[in-house]
Protein backbone atom coordinates (compact mmCIF):
# COMPACT_ATOMS: atom_id res chain seq x y z
CA UNK A 1 0.00 0.00 0.00
CA UNK A 2 1.27 3.93 -1.06
CA UNK A 3 4.32 2.67 -2.83
CA UNK A 4 3.52 4.73 -6.10
CA UNK A 5 6.90 6.04 -6.28
CA UNK A 6 6.58 7.78 -9.63
CA UNK A 7 4.18 10.19 -10.13
CA UNK A 8 2.61 11.35 -13.71
CA UNK A 9 2.48 15.24 -13.33
CA UNK A 10 -0.96 16.69 -14.50
CA UNK A 11 -1.76 20.54 -14.86
CA UNK A 12 -5.26 21.77 -13.58
CA UNK A 13 -7.22 24.95 -14.55
CA UNK A 14 -5.49 27.03 -12.45
CA UNK A 15 -2.48 26.75 -13.63
CA UNK A 16 -0.86 24.18 -10.65
CA UNK A 17 -0.10 20.52 -10.66
CA UNK A 18 -1.75 17.56 -9.26
CA UNK A 19 -0.85 14.02 -9.61
CA UNK A 20 -2.65 10.66 -10.94
CA UNK A 21 -2.77 7.74 -8.26
CA UNK A 22 -2.84 4.24 -9.79
CA UNK A 23 -3.35 2.56 -6.04
CA UNK A 24 -6.31 4.55 -5.71
CA UNK A 25 -7.43 5.49 -9.27
CA UNK A 26 -7.87 9.10 -8.53
CA UNK A 27 -6.33 12.42 -8.59
CA UNK A 28 -4.64 14.12 -6.00
CA UNK A 29 -6.98 17.35 -6.39
CA UNK A 30 -9.95 18.47 -8.79
CA UNK A 31 -8.77 19.56 -12.34
CA UNK A 32 -10.13 22.82 -11.61
CA UNK A 33 -7.25 23.82 -9.73
CA UNK A 34 -4.90 22.22 -6.79
CA UNK A 35 -3.49 25.51 -5.73
CA UNK A 36 -7.24 26.93 -5.48
CA UNK A 37 -8.82 24.27 -4.17
CA UNK A 38 -5.59 24.18 -1.26
CA UNK A 39 -6.78 28.10 -0.06
CA UNK A 40 -10.72 28.16 -1.19
CA UNK A 41 -11.52 24.46 0.70
CA UNK A 42 -8.87 24.72 3.47
CA UNK A 43 -6.99 27.59 4.45
CA UNK A 44 -9.38 30.07 4.25
CA UNK A 45 -12.60 27.83 5.59
CA UNK A 46 -10.28 27.39 8.83
CA UNK A 47 -10.26 31.15 9.14
CA UNK A 48 -6.28 30.76 8.82
CA UNK A 49 -6.20 34.98 8.21
CA UNK A 50 -7.67 35.58 11.55
CA UNK A 51 -5.95 32.57 13.23
CA UNK A 52 -2.60 34.25 12.36
CA UNK A 53 -3.14 37.32 14.41
CA UNK A 54 -2.00 34.95 17.39
CA UNK A 55 1.55 34.00 18.54
CA UNK A 56 1.41 30.74 17.19
CA UNK A 57 -0.88 28.55 15.33
CA UNK A 58 -1.35 24.89 15.24
CA UNK A 59 -1.82 22.56 11.96
CA UNK A 60 -2.54 19.21 11.12
CA UNK A 61 -2.27 18.33 7.52
CA UNK A 62 -3.66 14.69 7.27
CA UNK A 63 -2.89 13.25 3.39
CA UNK A 64 -0.05 15.87 3.08
CA UNK A 65 0.70 14.14 -0.47
CA UNK A 66 2.48 17.33 -2.42
CA UNK A 67 1.83 19.68 0.45
CA UNK A 68 -0.18 22.23 -1.46
CA UNK A 69 -2.40 22.45 1.72
CA UNK A 70 0.27 23.41 4.07
CA UNK A 71 1.90 25.36 1.11
CA UNK A 72 -1.32 27.54 0.74
CA UNK A 73 -1.41 27.61 4.87
CA UNK A 74 1.84 29.12 5.27
CA UNK A 75 1.50 31.45 2.88
CA UNK A 76 -2.17 32.59 3.92
CA UNK A 77 -0.96 32.86 7.87
CA UNK A 78 2.82 34.40 6.83
CA UNK A 79 1.10 37.10 4.25
CA UNK A 80 -1.02 38.24 7.49
CA UNK A 81 1.64 38.32 10.10
CA UNK A 82 5.28 37.15 9.08
CA UNK A 83 5.94 36.72 13.03
CA UNK A 84 3.50 34.00 13.46
CA UNK A 85 5.31 30.94 14.84
CA UNK A 86 3.46 27.50 12.95
CA UNK A 87 3.64 24.22 14.48
CA UNK A 88 2.91 21.72 11.98
CA UNK A 89 2.11 18.43 11.97
CA UNK A 90 1.36 16.18 8.61
CA UNK A 91 0.37 12.45 7.62
CA UNK A 92 1.21 10.39 4.69
CA UNK A 93 1.34 7.31 3.93
CA UNK A 94 3.63 7.17 1.25
CA UNK A 95 7.08 9.39 1.43
CA UNK A 96 7.41 9.32 -2.43
CA UNK A 97 4.39 11.68 -3.21
CA UNK A 98 6.24 14.64 -1.34
CA UNK A 99 9.23 14.28 -2.80
CA UNK A 100 7.86 13.55 -6.55
CA UNK A 101 6.21 17.18 -6.07
CA UNK A 102 9.45 18.60 -5.28
CA UNK A 103 11.17 16.47 -8.34
CA UNK A 104 8.82 17.45 -10.41
CA UNK A 105 9.45 21.55 -9.58
CA UNK A 106 5.12 21.56 -8.41
CA UNK A 107 6.32 24.47 -6.04
CA UNK A 108 8.14 26.56 -8.71
CA UNK A 109 5.85 29.53 -8.79
CA UNK A 110 6.16 29.57 -5.08
CA UNK A 111 7.69 31.93 -3.03
CA UNK A 112 11.53 30.66 -1.92
CA UNK A 113 10.39 30.82 1.72
CA UNK A 114 7.99 28.50 1.42
CA UNK A 115 9.53 26.03 -1.35
CA UNK A 116 12.71 25.48 1.07
CA UNK A 117 10.59 24.22 3.89
CA UNK A 118 8.54 22.29 1.12
CA UNK A 119 11.80 20.74 0.24
CA UNK A 120 12.93 20.19 3.69
CA UNK A 121 10.16 18.85 4.32
CA UNK A 122 9.46 16.52 1.96
CA UNK A 123 13.27 14.68 1.97
CA UNK A 124 13.97 14.86 5.68
CA UNK A 125 10.68 14.60 7.24
CA UNK A 126 10.77 17.61 9.41
CA UNK A 127 12.14 21.58 9.52
CA UNK A 128 12.89 23.87 12.40
CA UNK A 129 13.53 27.29 12.02
CA UNK A 130 12.28 30.68 13.77
CA UNK A 131 9.27 30.50 12.59
CA UNK A 132 8.46 26.95 12.21
CA UNK A 133 9.07 23.71 13.51
CA UNK A 134 7.22 20.70 10.97
CA UNK A 135 7.09 17.33 11.07
CA UNK A 136 5.72 14.90 8.18
CA UNK A 137 4.93 11.68 9.94
CA UNK A 138 5.28 8.69 7.32
CA UNK A 139 2.29 5.67 8.08
CA UNK A 140 -0.74 4.98 8.27
CA UNK A 141 -2.50 7.62 9.99
CA UNK A 142 -5.11 5.57 11.46
CA UNK A 143 -2.06 4.27 13.85
CA UNK A 144 -0.08 7.43 13.44
CA UNK A 145 -3.08 9.91 14.47
CA UNK A 146 -3.07 8.00 17.73
CA UNK A 147 0.24 9.02 18.32
CA UNK A 148 -0.69 12.66 17.95
CA UNK A 149 -3.02 12.55 20.25
CA UNK A 150 -0.91 10.75 23.21
CA UNK A 151 1.46 13.54 22.97
CA UNK A 152 -0.78 16.26 23.46
CA UNK A 153 -1.13 18.17 20.10
CA UNK A 154 -4.11 20.00 19.46
CA UNK A 155 -4.65 21.98 16.54
CA UNK A 156 -6.07 25.07 15.65
CA UNK A 157 -6.51 23.74 12.14
CA UNK A 158 -6.76 20.42 10.16
CA UNK A 159 -7.09 20.30 6.85
CA UNK A 160 -8.47 16.19 6.09
CA UNK A 161 -7.72 15.45 2.77
CA UNK A 162 -7.62 11.72 1.69
CA UNK A 163 -8.81 10.26 -1.41
CA UNK A 164 -12.44 9.92 -1.81
CA UNK A 165 -15.00 8.07 0.66
CA UNK A 166 -15.61 5.21 -2.38
CA UNK A 167 -11.90 4.87 -2.95
CA UNK A 168 -10.34 5.52 0.55
CA UNK A 169 -12.87 4.93 3.18
CA UNK A 170 -10.52 3.80 5.62
CA UNK A 171 -9.74 7.61 6.14
CA UNK A 172 -13.59 8.76 6.49
CA UNK A 173 -14.81 5.90 8.78
CA UNK A 174 -16.50 6.91 12.56
CA UNK A 175 -13.45 5.63 14.14
CA UNK A 176 -10.98 7.38 12.52
CA UNK A 177 -12.59 10.75 12.92
CA UNK A 178 -13.45 10.26 16.08
CA UNK A 179 -9.22 10.10 17.04
CA UNK A 180 -8.82 13.29 14.45
CA UNK A 181 -11.46 15.41 16.25
CA UNK A 182 -9.41 14.53 19.83
CA UNK A 183 -6.52 16.39 18.48
CA UNK A 184 -8.93 19.61 17.54
CA UNK A 185 -8.42 22.60 20.25
CA UNK A 186 -11.74 23.28 21.34
CA UNK A 187 -11.50 26.89 19.16
CA UNK A 188 -10.08 24.66 16.50
CA UNK A 189 -11.63 24.19 12.86
CA UNK A 190 -11.44 20.99 10.73
CA UNK A 191 -11.96 21.37 7.05
CA UNK A 192 -12.63 18.84 4.51
CA UNK A 193 -14.02 19.28 0.15
CA UNK A 194 -16.28 16.47 0.96
CA UNK A 195 -19.46 16.88 1.59
CA UNK A 196 -20.70 13.20 1.48
CA UNK A 197 -23.37 12.28 3.54
CA UNK A 198 -20.94 9.38 5.74
CA UNK A 199 -18.26 12.08 6.23
CA UNK A 200 -20.97 14.40 7.29
CA UNK A 201 -22.38 11.90 9.92
CA UNK A 202 -19.26 10.83 10.94
CA UNK A 203 -17.76 14.46 12.08
CA UNK A 204 -21.11 14.58 13.96
CA UNK A 205 -20.95 11.49 15.63
CA UNK A 206 -17.99 12.63 16.69
CA UNK A 207 -19.32 15.44 18.79
CA UNK A 208 -18.58 17.88 16.22
CA UNK A 209 -20.86 20.61 14.56
CA UNK A 210 -20.57 21.41 11.09
CA UNK A 211 -21.27 23.31 8.56
CA UNK A 212 -21.03 23.96 4.44
CA UNK A 213 -18.54 26.02 3.29
CA UNK A 214 -18.22 27.66 -0.50
CA UNK A 215 -18.10 25.54 -3.37
CA UNK A 216 -14.46 25.86 -5.23
CA UNK A 217 -14.40 24.34 -8.75
CA UNK A 218 -16.88 22.55 -8.74
CA UNK A 219 -20.49 22.81 -7.82
CA UNK A 220 -20.67 20.94 -4.16
CA UNK A 221 -19.46 22.46 -1.10
CA UNK A 222 -16.58 21.21 1.30
CA UNK A 223 -17.72 20.48 4.73
CA UNK A 224 -15.98 22.97 8.16
CA UNK A 225 -16.28 21.34 11.62
CA UNK A 226 -15.72 22.45 15.17
CA UNK A 227 -16.33 21.38 19.37
CA UNK A 228 -19.14 24.63 18.79
CA UNK A 229 -20.71 26.22 16.12
CA UNK A 230 -19.52 29.79 15.19
CA UNK A 231 -20.53 32.77 13.65
CA UNK A 232 -19.56 32.30 10.22
CA UNK A 233 -20.91 29.08 10.25
CA UNK A 234 -24.21 29.35 8.10
CA UNK A 235 -26.65 26.35 9.22
CA UNK A 236 -27.24 23.23 7.08
CA UNK A 237 -30.13 23.80 4.21
CA UNK A 238 -33.65 21.69 4.82
CA UNK A 239 -32.01 19.91 2.10
CA UNK A 240 -28.42 19.04 3.32
CA UNK A 241 -30.14 18.08 6.61
CA UNK A 242 -32.71 15.66 5.58
CA UNK A 243 -30.27 14.08 2.97
CA UNK A 244 -28.27 13.26 6.28
CA UNK A 245 -31.22 11.21 7.48
CA UNK A 246 -31.10 9.05 4.22
CA UNK A 247 -29.37 5.41 3.49
CA UNK A 248 -26.69 7.70 2.08
CA UNK A 249 -25.47 8.79 5.70
CA UNK A 250 -24.69 5.18 7.21
CA UNK A 251 -20.98 6.04 8.32
CA UNK A 252 -18.13 3.84 7.61
CA UNK A 253 -17.08 1.89 10.15
CA UNK A 254 -13.44 0.33 11.23
CA UNK A 255 -13.82 -0.65 14.90
CA UNK A 256 -9.95 -1.89 15.42
CA UNK A 257 -9.01 0.70 13.05
CA UNK A 258 -7.24 -1.80 10.42
CA UNK A 259 -9.62 -3.27 8.11
CA UNK A 260 -9.44 -2.94 4.45
CA UNK A 261 -11.39 -1.11 2.64
CA UNK A 262 -13.20 -4.18 1.24
CA UNK A 263 -14.03 -5.24 4.45
CA UNK A 264 -15.09 -1.50 5.36
CA UNK A 265 -17.31 -1.16 2.50
CA UNK A 266 -19.05 -4.28 2.81
CA UNK A 267 -19.93 -3.49 5.84
CA UNK A 268 -21.51 -0.40 5.48
CA UNK A 269 -23.51 -2.21 2.44
CA UNK A 270 -24.88 -4.66 5.03
CA UNK A 271 -25.61 -1.49 7.56
CA UNK A 272 -27.48 0.60 4.80
CA UNK A 273 -29.32 -3.40 3.30
CA UNK A 274 -30.47 -3.60 7.55
CA UNK A 275 -30.85 0.38 7.81
CA UNK A 276 -34.91 1.46 8.11
CA UNK A 277 -33.79 5.05 7.16
CA UNK A 278 -35.21 6.54 4.17
CA UNK A 279 -33.68 5.68 0.54
CA UNK A 280 -31.75 8.42 -0.85
CA UNK A 281 -33.52 8.05 -4.25
CA UNK A 282 -36.40 9.07 -2.63
CA UNK A 283 -34.77 12.63 -0.93
CA UNK A 284 -32.91 13.05 -4.39
CA UNK A 285 -36.64 12.89 -6.17
CA UNK A 286 -38.00 15.01 -3.31
CA UNK A 287 -35.51 17.62 -4.16
CA UNK A 288 -35.02 17.60 -8.10
C1 LIG B 1 -5.98 13.51 -2.10
S1 LIG B 1 -4.31 13.19 -1.72
C2 LIG B 1 -3.87 14.55 -0.70
C3 LIG B 1 -3.48 15.81 -1.45
C4 LIG B 1 -2.70 16.75 -0.59
N1 LIG B 1 -3.44 17.27 0.52
C5 LIG B 1 -2.03 17.84 -1.37
O1 LIG B 1 -2.20 19.02 -1.02
O2 LIG B 1 -1.32 17.55 -2.32
C6 LIG B 1 -4.44 11.88 -0.54
C7 LIG B 1 -3.14 11.48 0.14
O3 LIG B 1 -3.49 10.49 1.11
C8 LIG B 1 -2.40 9.62 1.28
N2 LIG B 1 -2.90 8.41 1.96
C9 LIG B 1 -3.62 7.39 1.44
N3 LIG B 1 -3.91 6.47 2.39
C10 LIG B 1 -3.37 6.93 3.54
C11 LIG B 1 -3.33 6.44 4.87
N4 LIG B 1 -3.93 5.29 5.22
N5 LIG B 1 -2.68 7.17 5.81
C12 LIG B 1 -2.09 8.35 5.47
N6 LIG B 1 -2.09 8.87 4.22
C13 LIG B 1 -2.73 8.18 3.27
C14 LIG B 1 -1.88 9.42 -0.12
O4 LIG B 1 -0.54 8.99 -0.12
C15 LIG B 1 -2.07 10.83 -0.73
O5 LIG B 1 -0.89 11.56 -0.64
Amino acid sequence: MGNQDNFLTQVTADGSFTFFSEEFNELFHSHYGARQESFGKFAIPTQLPDKAKNQVVKLLDICYGLGYNTAAALETIWSVNPHCYVELIALDINAFVAESAIKNHVFDGWKSEYKDILQQLAFTQQVKTNFITAKLLIGDARSVIQSVHNSGFLADAIFLDPFSPPQCPQLWTIEFIRQVALCLHHDGLLATYSCAAPVRRALMTAGLVIASTAPVGRRTPGTIAAWSSKNSFLPLSQKEQEHLLTCAAVPYRDPQLRDSPEVIINRRIREQKASSLEPTSRWRKRWS
